[in-house]
């Protein structure tokens, strides 16, 4: 078993501390935010995450995994150093702000007094891995120091990060030193999964290639969606009809609201931009992001569609939370569709069965007119008096409402499936005016 050290507790390094320690190594995890690491230290997650909760507090007490703000006692006698900082869209053009991962870098130098690898597992630009390794280079204080660099993009999803932290498809290692990736391997082995080692931008190239295509498979659904509903196919059908060709699969083919969170985005914005730097046009890529825009439109679209202006009218809203099974509100559909729907003068009621602080925080950090928004306590409630609701993120429970009662409610029981949880048929049964996205209504 190895001792490592974990540089950011924020989604990233939170889980990947905590599942390394659960696999028996002894981890600390460092933050610059006194705050959250006092939180953290009583048992308090800055993030939700199914499982992840007991799983601190199981290692925590057998004291595997411990929390500290000072990098010398979460470097001490560490053999593997991970940076788990955030990336965030750093200007207009999409490009990915290094900030973080620069003052990471420093701070391990400064304190680094052994050999130690250090793996990335931020998202960074290609090329990166270079940036860090002359960062640490340049500032090392101790002669006894000495380090590998080594990218090992993370590929987990929100709301299932433990499982697929435990099951990864692959485990992906770049380094101009293969040794130290292998080394970095070993940490894995218990997972049995396809190792993939190359160099360091080869890597790093994959993290975002995977979640571009990813985004693409999402925005050509979306695309194919618009073109079922003018022509009179039904694109949950046309998807599953689809899904059954191996070279295809079935995943990623749910049209609805297109992407939002922390990840698709902000790395679909990065990549085209690396692109632009090096200059490339990357066309496919911008019409990625150009549809999945347009989805979020599409609804307002709809509403005015059905229910002529939106002053004056109440709109129900539910889910806010970008996914279902977190609370995150990261560039979530929701976000935009209320700021446009209040700036028409409608005003709106909301449920998430999650995100409710951190809706209400998104919401004003956009500043949308809260006075127009009501947090309400259950679908039921959101749905009284209303003149149209919008389903905005497929929550399970919103799959098991009774949707008469709902319509019986309701001031005009006009209903928006942004993400197709319903059946068309049964809804129009319940006497709504239905509307899914890319179904024949
Ligand atoms: C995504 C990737 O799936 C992970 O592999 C990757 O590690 C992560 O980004 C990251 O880079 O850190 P995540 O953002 O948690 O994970 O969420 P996903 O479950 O992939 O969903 C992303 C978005 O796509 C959501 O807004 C979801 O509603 C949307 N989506 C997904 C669709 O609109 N349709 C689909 O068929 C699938």
């Amino acid at each position: 078993m190895s001792v490592i050290c974990v540089i950011g507790t924020g989604y990233v390094g939170l889980v990947t501390g905590t599942c390394l320690a659960d696999l028996g190594n002894t981890v600390t995890c460092v933050d610059i935010v006194q705050e959250k690491i006092d939180r953290l230290k009583q048992g308090i997650l800055p993030i939700y995450e199914p499982g992840l909760e007991e799983m601190v507090e199981r290692n925590v007490q057998a004291d595997r995994l411990h929390f500290t703000t000072n990098y010398q006692e979460g470097l001490k006698d560490s053999e593997f150093i991970f940076i788990a900082v955030n990336t965030p869209t750093g200007n207009t053009q999409g490009g990915a702000d290094m900030r973080f991962v620069e003052s990471a870098a420093r701070s391990i130098a400064e304190n680094l007094d052994h050999y130690a690898i250090v793996i990335n597992k931020s998202t960074v630009p290609v090329g990166s891995g270079d940036v860090v390794s002359r960062v640490i280079q340049n500032n090392l204080k101790s002669p006894q120091a000495s380090f590998s660099v080594v990218s090992n993009p993370e590929f987990l999803r929100e709301g299932a990060a433990l499982l697929d932290f435990q099951n990864p498809d692959r485990i992906v290692l770049g380094s101009t030193e293969p040794e130290a990736a292998h080394k970095v391997a070993r940490l894995y082995l218990q997972l049995r999964a396809p190792f993939v080692i190359t160099d360091l931008y080869t890597a790093e190239m994959i993290k975002y290639a995977s979640n571009a295509f990813l985004a693409t498979k999402i925005s050509f659904i979306n695309e194919i969606a618009q073109i079922c509903e003018r022509l009179g196919a039904d694109v949950k059908q046309v998807a599953v009809g689809m899904g059954y060709d191996k070279r295809i699969g079935h995943a990623f083919l749910d049209a609805g609201l297109g992407y939002g969170g922390s990840c698709f985005p902000k790395d679909v914005r990065a990549l085209a931009h690396m692109a632009d730097e090096a200059g490339l046009h990357p066309q496919m890529l911008r019409a990625v992001m150009d549809i999945n825009h347009d989805q979020r439109r599409l609804v307002v679209s709809k509403l005015t569609n059905m229910l002529g202006s939106l002053r004056g009218t109440t709109i129900g809203i539910l889910g806010l939370a970008f996914k279902p099974n977190t609370d995150d509100m990261r560039e979530a559909p929701a976000v935009d569709i209320i700021h446009w729907v209040t700036s028409q003068g409608a005003s709106v009621r909301v449920y998430d069965p999650i995100a409710t602080e951190t809706g209400r925080e998104a919401l004003r950090h956009e500043n949308v007119n809260m006075d127009a928004v009501t947090f309400c306590k259950n679908p039921y409630e959101v749905a009284e008096q209303a003149d149209a609701l919008v389903v905005v993120t497929e929550w399970n429970e919103f799959k098991a409402l009774n949707m008469q009662k709902i319509s019986a409610v309701m001031e005009r029981p006009v209903l928006i499936d942004g993400r197709n949880i319903y059946d068309p048929a049964e809804m129009k049964r319940y006497g709504f005016y239905y509307r899914g996205m890319g179904r024949a209504t």
